[in-house]
């Protein structure tokens, strides 16, 4: 009969999982044991402790569904999903800068013609966001889609609204042959992240805000250049220095100019009040 210790069982599962098929899979298995059992021996993990943390993974699974994504709220929370966008967009500092996708992205969202009210008639002051999309050296990237998500002017996003048929605040757009888009849609609020599941009874037993500035979200997938999944955030908007998440980056700060009335940029002329603002996107090559 063989003794073993603690030390004995991490170099046991070491040497079980350092058979896996590829050397990067030996390397992501053998890490994840190792920094494991080096946790559990440095908490003094109980058997209660290790209970309600599996028991809080399977609730975090069985609260997610194809809009709702409690696994990458957990993994937002945590910095560790913007930790592995730092690690893997080492951008060009004039390319825009990478943050979050956070657990709100649906896929399939409608293509949108210049300047296409996303927000079709729901509540909020109007907004136009226009731009460019270039490459670093300031080239227009015509037909680029700009995949576009955002939160109404409750901070809900079509995800937490459970009677949504139709797409909701989001639309693809597509730059015209000099680069430009333009986007009409609602100033979005800054968020509560939800807290009706298992990261939100995390949050409560901590003095972490849960909150998220006002934002919209960008996806620009063009071939030939990194994919970029970014946010524009208003300027001035309240938790910019806090984000639950870690999204912010000073780069992708800008103002959200308020009209009284007059002309938008899609040609509308207003009365009452809306609210513009202007985001460059430059696109990192492959
Ligand atoms: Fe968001």
């Amino acid at each position: 009969m063989t003794e073993t210790d603690f030390q004995d069982l991490t170099d046991e599962a070491l040497r079980r999982w350092g058979t896996a098929h590829t050397p990067r899979l030996q390397e992501l298995l053998t890490g994840l044991v190792r920094h494991l059992h080096d946790y559990a021996r440095e908490v003094n993990l109980t058997e209660d402790e290790w209970m309600a943390a599996i028991q809080w993974l399977t609730r975090t699974g069985q609260i997610s569904d194809d809009k709702r994504e409690e696994f990458i709220l957990a993994s937002d929370v945590l910095g560790l999903s913007m930790l592995v966008v730092q690690l893997n967009h080492d951008f060009d500092p004039a390319a825009t800068p990478a943050t979050v996708l956070g657990p709100f992205h649906i896929d399939g969202s409608p293509a949108a013609p210049y300047g296409f009210d996303m927000s079709e008639g729901i509540d909020g002051v109007p907004l136009f966001v226009t731009g460019t999309v270039t490459d670093i050296a300031g080239r227009a990237l015509p037909g680029a889609v700009l995949d576009v998500w955002q939160a109404d002017s409750d901070g809900l996003y079509e995800a937490q609204i459970s009677e949504a048929e139709e797409a909701r605040l989001r639309a693809k757009y597509e730059t015209r042959e000099d680069g430009t888009y333009c986007l009409r849609s609602v100033v979005p609020l800054g968020y509560s992240i939800p807290m009706d599941g298992p990261v939100g009874s995390l949050i409560t037993q901590t003095d972490i805000s849960h909150y998220r500035p006002a934002h919209i979200h960008f996806l620009i997938d063009e071939p030939g250049y990194r994919r970029l999944i970014t946010h524009i955030f208003e300027d001035g908007t309240r938790y910019l220095d806090n984000d639950v998440v870690f999204g912010t980056r000073k780069e992708l700060i800008t103002q959200f100019v308020h009209h009284a009335h007059g002309v938008a940029p899609d040609g509308t002329d207003f009365d009452s009040p809306y609210v513009t603002a202007e985001f460059n996107f430059v696109l990192q090559p492959e």
